[in-house]
């Protein structure tokens, strides 16, 4: 079967991946900012990406790619197969923390998740999903999604978007944090996903996310039961930026109705 005979591959390449981010942790970093002084790269996010893409292109010429640092195509539709990839996934914590960031990387064949793997470099814990074939923790099947009320729930978000900002009106965040058994913020939007599918939390929501952000993650919660759209309740389509909010479906349904006031 093609997915499996990728996935084999993509598992390789991102243990591989893996080992050299770990080596890299004991060489001094080149850090560079993008679009703010705190939106920041490494050399390290760029060879890992280009690392990716060289493996694809040597396997699979005619699959195209998109990822964060610029190395793959320009993309102006999903048709055919389309990889999502984030070399580096919380790229922040990597430079000051060393953990809690992960190389996510998601396979679409014509705009539907077919393939999704979260690596948690610093725990060595692969997370994965192939569509209809359940999803997985170190080759562990991973139960299904269980439901849960906002007054018992971990939600993840970054606390900037319960302050005045100008995408979402905060007024109705606000309730959602005070209501919330707790909240958490972790920095590394796949890592989120994947606590999402895991338990850990129980909902994470951001503002504005792009496709490599949330590419594999939505593959990896959707097999388990979960919902994955943006703030208004609608499907991502994977090729431009989107706020986003996944979680179980009845506190998915519960955050949009009773919060963000979308009635579907
Ligand atoms: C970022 C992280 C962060 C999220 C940002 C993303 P990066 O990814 O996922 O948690 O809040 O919006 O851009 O830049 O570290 O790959
Ligand atoms: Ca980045
Ligand atoms: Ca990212
Ligand atoms: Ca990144």
């Amino acid at each position: 079967m093609i997915w499996e005979e990728i996935d084999t591959h993509a598992k390789e390449w991102v243990k591989e991946a893996g080992d050299r981010i770990r080596l890299s942790f004991e060489k001094t970093l080149n850090i560079e900012s993008k679009s703010n002084a705190n939106d920041l790269v490494t050399n390290i996010d760029k060879e890992i990406e280009q690392f990716f893409i060289n493996k694809i292109r040597g396997v699979y010429p005619e699959h195209r790619i998109m990822g964060e640092e610029g190395f793959g195509d320009e993309l102006n539709s999903l048709e055919g197969i389309v990889w999502l990839i984030d070399p580096i996934d919380g790229t922040m914590n990597f430079i000051h923390q060393q953990r809690n960031f992960a190389i996510s990387i998601g396979v679409y064949e014509n705009g539907i998740g077919q393939i999704g793997l979260i690596y948690d470099v610093a725990h060595d814990e692969l997370y994965h999903a192939i569509r209809g074939k359940g999803a997985f923790i170190n080759g562990k099947p991973i139960p299904l999604l269980k439901e849960s009320t906002v007054k018992e729930s971990i939600i993840a978000l970054n606390a900037t978007w319960v302050m005045e900002n100008h995408r979402i009106d905060h007024h109705l965040l606000i309730p959602l944090v005070r209501d919330a058994r707790g909240s958490r913020s972790y920095g590394t939007a796949a890592l989120e996903m994947v606590y999402v599918a895991t338990g850990r939390v129980d909902a994470y929501l951001s503002m504005r996310l792009s496709p490599w952000d949330f590419g594999a993650g939505a593959v990896i919660v959707e097999e388990l039961g979960g919902v994955v759209t943006n703030l208004k309740g609608e499907k991502l389509n994977f090729l431009t930026q989107d706020s986003l909010l996944t979680a179980n479906p009845g506190l998915h349904q519960e955050v949009l109705k009773n919060y963000l006031k979308i009635d579907q």
